[in-house]
């Protein structure tokens, strides 16, 4: 199982239930990674999503305390011991955890890989990523080059569990 986020230089991903960035490289980024794959999300990030719906071409699961909650196209689970079980015979490179904050937190000791999009900006947000760079248990493997979007600098890095 893999997670994939955008950081902001302090580790911020989101900000009153919204993401920080617009990057359409960064978008493409991710759509390309998980296409086709499964994708673990928080009810939180469910919503934040255009209309609140599922993203298309991927099987979305969705963790939430509610046990009456439905969404057209999203597999609802009320644990995560429940998505463990249902995802338990995909391959590992088929499941990307995409967040948002507590779902992070929840499944990083799950996680092998992180793909984390740092961008060189420091903005308000109210919603974290572990800092990553300091976690003993993680070590960055891969980094790109630093890309440039209307003035936002960026780059793609590949972090393993130790
Ligand atoms: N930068 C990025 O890459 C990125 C990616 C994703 C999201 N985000 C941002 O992150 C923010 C959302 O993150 P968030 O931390 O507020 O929410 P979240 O992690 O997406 O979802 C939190 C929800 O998950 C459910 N949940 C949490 N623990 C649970 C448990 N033990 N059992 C069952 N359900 C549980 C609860 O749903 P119920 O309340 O329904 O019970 C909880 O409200 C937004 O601002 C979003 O834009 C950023």
């Amino acid at each position: 199982m893999k997670m994939i986020v955008c950081v902001s230089e302090d580790f911020g991903i989101g900000y009153k239930g919204d993401l920080l960035f617009s990057l359409p490289p960064d978008m493409k980024f991710f759509r390309e990674k998980t296409k086709e794959k499964a994708v673990i999300m928080g009810r939180g990030t469910l919503d934040s999503f255009p209309g609140g719906k599922p993203l298309k071409n991927r099987v979305n699961i969705v963790l939430t305390r509610d046990k009456n909650f439905a969404r057209e196209g999203a597999l609802v689970f009320n644990s995560k011991e429940e998505i463990l079980e249902y995802i338990k015979n995909f391959p590992e490179d088929d499941v990307f955890v995409i967040g948002g904050g507590q779902i992070y937190e929840m499944f990083k000791d799950d996680c092998s890989e992180a793909l984390v999009t740092k961008v060189r900006k420091k903005v308000p947000c109210d919603t974290f990523f572990f800092n990553v760079d300091k976690d003993e248990k993680w070590a960055l493997s891969d980094e790109s080059e630093l890309f440039e979007h209307e003035g936002t600098q960026f780059s793609f890095c590949t972090y393993r569990k130790i």
